[in-house]
């Protein structure tokens, strides 16, 4: 077994391989066997090493129940490998066929509505179910031993997305395993009744046989501890899940690397055995899907911020599948990737930290729910702009690879995530208030457009490579992270903490002394006196704003005279508006105010401070972040806290990140807009793709890009 409880997640962890993983997904069930030579040859001609395969095909490899045909996928390995090309498997338990759903219908998912799903779909079976757990064990084991010795099949992927159509269920069986699960973590029902607040509306139990789902709306809501186990419960069982599988695979050939691709990311912590199970971790990439219903941002600031956000769980991960051409299901589809675009998001991929990459995929299919997700050869079986796009691309990551294997990317402001419990905490009772993702996308943006190495960390990871740490509105806080902080700021670092953080504790009560809490209120050298909630920058009311997961908000109020209330506050010389949440700040003597409240009740009060903490300092602000005070604030930051963009005067739509080793620094300059930029104050060096010596200014053609060896 590769054992890989060692490697401590981290941002910046690199894969550990020397190949770089280059191919595509590829369906060879859904195309005739007489097409899969000229396939391979054409694949090889793509400098593909790579593909995926099987992950829908549980009801080939298993065509009845205890009976296994892997016949198809070993021709189609074989055809592949003799090309020169090795497969990556996948366990198929997102489709389990159709035996196993009709002889056993137990194991289909019930949704919030007690609704039942259905086979014809996908992801429709529980992963909490005992028995659809036995068959996913099952298939993973026979799987794994018919391709044991077979030196063409180099990895596995676990299951496909898990949790992207549906990561609830509110089966019978899902209560019973809710049940086992309170009772293994709280023991005595007592303690259980005190963590959920059982004298709240009569909601204490008598023994755990009682305890039930939180089901939302039924009629009303239930208590945040109860939301709050209940989202930890999914999150254990999908780790349980995949556990299973992973240790099959690995028990069976330690040689094969073992991976999942990440999707929605509904109910996966992370850090709770989930990825450290792996080898790494892989994330699919489908920006378009986005672009259209992005809050701020299109589709090259989508890509760059969920790359980012996935490298913050575990460091470097693979792209195993990447939009290539347009797509669509039934009821929506994506703007088309024009020409250079597919390239330049391959590089954008590879800049945020992709050890490896895959063009989803390999041909659309003629059958099926997804007819028209385009692939790099299209449906009538000529390869045209996508097919020679990839040819390209494969001939330059072949030649970049052995420079950007083991390097990370650099993040001088570091953004606090990959946090479950803060994630659901913030959900199960958001008051309305932007998520702390919301918040922080708001500075990760700021900094992507000023050309800032910018990215997601945990408080527990290496703080020390960091200028700048900001925690978006952490309801959930740990004492020892105050200790890291501390240590952080000692050495010269900045800290900035938003409003609300340390105000609830891990069982979801709001805390019984003044906020931040004890540890953050020493570090900052302030305590919130009073918060309240505005309405956005851009809305009228603060009524039916913010849906929650457990129900939305049913109140159509019109704006009222309340709601439309605006407060200001004076930072560095300007007026801002304040949205979202007030608060009214008690500092202590040490600290400076550098924002005052500057109307109505609040005037004169602090709303911004700072605290010198030896080399370093501590900010809190008292509001949440809005666009204008997200660009003051990088303003404020980049002026002192020692931060520099890696590009000054960088153009818009320029994504630029620094990979980095030991001395190697390797500067990736993509140009998302289809027009010609010209950048200036360009770090000298050579640029990879092109062997020319850049130094001092850049120009790229749209959609250009440059990786300037700096070394
Ligand atoms: C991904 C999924 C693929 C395919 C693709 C295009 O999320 O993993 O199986 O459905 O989207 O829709």
């Amino acid at each position: 077994m590769n054992d890989n409880s060692e490697r401590k997640l981290s941002a910046w962890r690199p894969i550990d391989t020397n190949t770089f993983l280059f191919g595509v997904p590829h369906y060879p069930e859904h195309i005739e066997e007489s097409w899969w030579q000229q396939d391979a040859e054409r694949m090889v001609a793509c400098g593909f090493n790579t593909v995926r395969m099987g992950e829908f095909a549980w009801h080939l490899f298993e065509p009845c129940e205890g009976v296994y045909d892997f016949s198809l996928f070993d021709r189609a390995i074989d055809v592949l490998a003799n090309a020169g090309i090795k497969t990556i498997l996948c366990t198929p338990t997102a489709t389990p066929p159709r035996w196993l759903t009709a002889k056993y219908p137990e194991v289909l998912r019930v949704d919030k509505n007690g609704r039942q799903m259905s086979h014809g779909s996908r992801q429709h079976a529980d992963t909490i179910h005992p028995l659809f757990r036995e068959f996913s064990r099952r298939i993973t084991r026979a799987m794994a031993e018919h391709y044991r010795d077979n030196p063409n099949v180099i990895g596995w992927q676990t299951d496909n997305e898990l949790n992207t159509s549906m990561s609830e269920s509110y089966s019978d069986a899902a209560r019973a395993e809710f049940q086992s699960f309170c009772e293994r973590k709280y023991r005595s029902i007592e303690s259980l009744n005190a963590a959920w607040g059982g004298d709240f509306w009569a909601t204490a139990y008598r023994g755990f046989d009682q305890v039930v789902l939180p089901l939302p709306n039924a009629p009303v809501h239930c208590s945040p501890g109860h939301v709050q186990d209940y989202h930890r419960f999914l999150a254990h069982t999908t780790m349980q899940f995949q556990r299973d599988q992973v240790e099959i695979l690995r028990q069976t050939n330690a040689d094969w690397f073992v991976f999942h691709n990440m999707g929605k990311l509904e109910n996966v912590d992370f850090r709770n055995g989930f990825a450290s199970d792996l080898d790494f971790v892989g994330y699919d990439v489908y920006p378009f899907l986005h672009e259209e219903k992005a809050r701020i941002g299109g589709h090259a600031y989508m890509q760059a911020s969920q790359l980012d956000l996935c490298r913050g769980y575990a460091g470097n991960f693979i792209v195993p599948e990447q939009q290539s051409g347009f797509g669509s299901q039934v009821d929506f589809s994506t703007l088309t990737p024009e020409p250079g675009e597919m390239r330049r998001m391959a590089f954008s991929s590879i800049a945020h930290g992709a050890d490896g990459l895959m063009f989803f995929r390999w041909r659309p299919a003629h059958f099926g729910a997804e007819i028209y997700w385009m692939g790099i050869i299209d449906h009538d079986n000529i390869p045209r702009r996508r097919f020679e796009e990839a040819k390209q691309v494969g001939a330059e990551i072949h030649q970049v690879a052995e420079h950007t294997l083991g390097t990370t990317v650099r993040i001088d402001i570091g953004i606090a995530s990959a946090e479950f419990d803060n994630d659901i905490a913030h959900k199960s009772y958001p008051i309305g208030f932007p998520s702390p993702h919301d918040d922080a996308i708001l500075l990760h943006r700021a900094c992507f457009q000023r050309g800032i190495a910018a990215g997601f960390v945990h408080p527990e990871d290496a703080l020390e490579r960091l200028k700048v740490f900001y925690v978006p509105h952490w309801l959930m806080w740990k004492d020892e992270w105050s200790e890291r902080l501390e240590q952080f700021a000692r050495a010269g670092g900045t800290v900035i903490i938003g409003a609300r953080t340390g105000s609830r504790n891990t069982d979801n009560h709001v805390i019984r002394v003044p906020a931040p809490g004890e540890t953050l209120t020493a570090l900052t050298g302030v305590q919130v006196e009073e918060f309240g909630p505005l309405a956005a920058p851009d809305q009228e009311a603060l009524m039916g704003r913010a849906p929650t997961p457990h129900g939305e908000f049913t109140t159509t109020a019109r704006p009222t005279e309340a709601s439309q209330r605006r407060y200001r506050f004076e930072f560095k010389g300007q007026e801002l508006t304040a949205g979202h949440c007030y608060e009214i700040l008690d500092p202590s003597s040490d600290v400076d105010v550098l924002a005052r409240w500057s109307n109505r009740f609040l005037e004169g009060r602090a709303a911004i401070t700072r605290r010198q903490v030896g080399a370093g300092q501590v900010l809190y602000v008292g509001t949440y972040l809005t666009d204008e005070l997200a660009e003051r604030l990088t303003d404020w930051v980049m002026a002192n806290g020692k931060v520099e963009p890696l590009i000054p005067d960088l153009p818009q739509g320029i994504d630029v990140t620094l990979r980095e080793k030991d001395g190697q620094k390797l500067l990736f300059v993509m140009n998302t807009e289809c027009f010609e930029q010209r950048l200036d104050s360009v770090a000298a060096g050579v640029d990879l793709l092109t062997d020319n010596r850049v130094d001092g200014s850049l120009t790229l053609e749209g959609y250009g890009c440059a990786i300037i060896d700096m070394s």
